[in-house]
């Protein structure tokens, strides 16, 4: 049989809602994922990301919308849709007492590879995952990267076309969480994936685009790089030409300055001297206006740096204007000054 020209999208999902009693998980997600690409389902706990890829693996039911697999509806073909899905569920379930063999040899029953073929489906898993040298272990006895490999290696032991991994490198430490992007990377080369994590980094590090989901609605979908150039800020550092200048005063005439949404006070090493953040309206760039405003109040620029908004700044700025949250106190530049 050969492939229809427009064969189908990855994954379609069309208007989903959940409710699970009175709480609506899901409010209507709609968005498609062609064939090769590795998405990052971002957005903050409780966001829907867990059930999205609960519906899309056939585990739990949804409420109302179309779910398709490579064209396959889950509802009507749970089955069918199910052998193109390799799932890595949230908090990697596995079977501590048995020997990394003996569950993928499980895992293949399960999967229903036939009996001639299981020796080396596992073999290329287990070597595809870096398991080479803890085949004969105990799962329990393993760490937790390793743990984290095993779960990697049952996803894929069936050869799926989808990956879907629910928050993949949660729980683990940073040498762990590097070694499992660079194998989650390697796995996308070959396979479609999507990868659900509360944490920026990973979207910037591990895929080719970003679906921010917030309150059970994506609330942005693009490269991630595309998401973080929207917006920004500006650093400066200034003094006065005869010591310190006011605080007062300087803070009112760059909140003057026409581009300028907000300005911060941060603080800083240098003698004599003011160092504010500034928050630009869209992308606008207030640079020039700024610095003939610095020299008719006889003030002198020290330093100035134009930063992008990064994507977590994006990310923020959506998931919480949407969850009608105030502003999270952590952030370097939330405090106003
Ligand atoms: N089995 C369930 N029963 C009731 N509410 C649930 C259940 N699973 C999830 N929820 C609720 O649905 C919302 C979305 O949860 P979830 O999909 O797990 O979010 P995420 O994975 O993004 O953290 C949350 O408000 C959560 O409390
Ligand atoms: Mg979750």
């Amino acid at each position: 049989m050969s492939d229809a020209p427009a064969s189908p999208p990855m994954i379609q999902i069309e208007g989903l809602t959940k409710h699970y009693g009175r709480t609506h998980a899901l409010r209507g997600i709609t968005f498609e994922v062609p064939k090769g690409q590795v998405v990052g389902f971002l957005g903050p706990n409780g966001a829907g990301k867990s059930t999205t890829m609960k519906i899309l693996t056939g585990f739990v039911e949804a409420t109302g919308g179309i779910v398709k697999v490579a064209g396959i509806s889950v509802a009507d073909d749970p089955v069918g849709a199910r052998t193109r899905i390799g799932y890595l569920p949230e908090n990697n379930p596995l079977y501590e007492d048995m020997m990394v063999e003996e569950y993928l040899e499980y895992i293949a029953r399960i999967r229903r590879i036939p009996a001639d073929k299981v020796r080396g489906a596992i073999d290329t898993a287990v070597a595809r995952c870096g398991l080479q040298k803890v085949r004969g272990k105990d799962i329990g006895e393993l760490s937790k990267g390793f743990r984290q490999r095993v779960g990697l290696a049952q996803a894929i032991v069936h050869d799926p076309d989808l990956l879907i991994l629910d928050e993949p490198t949660t729980g683990l430490d940073p040498n762990q969480v590097v070694e499992i992007r660079n194998l989650i990377r390697e796995l996308g080369k070959e396979k479609t994936v999507i990868l659900s994590t509360h944490v920026l980094p990973e979207v910037q590090h591990m895929c080719g685009r970003a679906l921010i989901i917030s309150e059970g609605k994506i609330v942005a979908d693009g490269a991630p790089d595309q998401l973080s150039s929207d917006g920004g800020h500006i650093d400066l550092v200034v003094t006065g030409k005869r010591g310190a200048p006011d605080l007062a005063a300087t803070r009112a005439l760059l909140k003057a300055l026409p581009d300028v949404a907000e300005v911060h006070e941060r603080t800083t090493g240098e003698k004599d001297a003011l160092a504010f953040s500034l928050t630009t309206k869209g992308s606008a760039d207030p640079r020039r206006a700024l610095f003939a405003a610095l020299v008719d109040a006889e003030l002198v620029l020290l330093s100035l740096d134009k930063k992008a908004l990064g994507l977590e700044e994006t990310f923020r700025k959506l998931t919480t204007a949407e969850a009608g949250k105030a502003e999270h106190a952590d952030h370097p530049h939330s405090k106003a000054a």
